[in-house]
């Protein structure tokens, strides 16, 4: 069954879907941006399962309930600072998209939203960050079978028309 991918201009805090991706930082315990609203929105419980993580190594995920979110999990996952691009933030940006696809594929999920990694705070250029995501989700989702549909949650328009225009082609490239 082939995954559907799509983009779309929301607050990833309201999407009903199976996980919602956090752009966290390594120590799991909160912050600004897309994790503050995660954690504000699903409530004091998640701050206190994600104590019992131990962190998170940049571009690793780890798994937690949603909690007061519609989502039923949440996959934190840490993007790299953007530091020029020559000291492996491309490959670690692609590895945040890959091991968040492995563990929903891991528990059997079938709906996956992610927000722009490393895009905010992290300074990511979000042309180059767009290209990395969708060409690693391409490349990942066919291993897992159970996936059905993979949002790209965009912030702003600005966002949302680099999503579309790198799904309509085949090579992003
Ligand atoms: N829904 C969807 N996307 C959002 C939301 C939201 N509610 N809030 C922010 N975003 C978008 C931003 O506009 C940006 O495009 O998420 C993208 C990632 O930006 P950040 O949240 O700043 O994340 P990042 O750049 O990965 O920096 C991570 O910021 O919040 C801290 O604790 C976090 O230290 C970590 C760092």
């Amino acid at each position: 069954m082939r995954t559907s991918l799509r983009a779309l201009r929301a607050d990833i805090t309201t999407l009903a879907v199976d996980a919602i991706v956090n752009a966290a930082n390594s120590s799991l315990l909160g912050g600004g941006g897309v994790d503050g609203a995660i954690h504000r929105a699903a409530g004091p419980d998640l701050l206190a399962e994600c104590r019992l993580l131990g962190g998170c190594d940049t571009g690793d995920a780890k798994l937690t309930r949603g909690h007061g979110l519609p989502a039923r999990y949440v996959i934190h996952t840490v993007g790299p600072v953007w530091r020029g691009g020559r000291e492996g933030e491309p490959e670690r940006l692609a590895s945040c998209y890959r091991r968040s696809i492995e563990l929903a594929g891991l528990h059997g999920l079938a709906t996956l939203a992610f927000p722009a990694i490393s895009t905010g705070v992290y300074g990511y250029p979000i042309e180059a960050a767009t290209v990395i995501a969708v060409t690693t989700v391409r490349n990942t989702v066919g291993q897992h079978a159970n996936i059905r549909e993979v949002t790209f949650c965009c912030f702003s328009a600005d966002d949302l028309a680099i999503y579309e225009r790198l799904l309509r082609t085949d090579r992003p490239e």
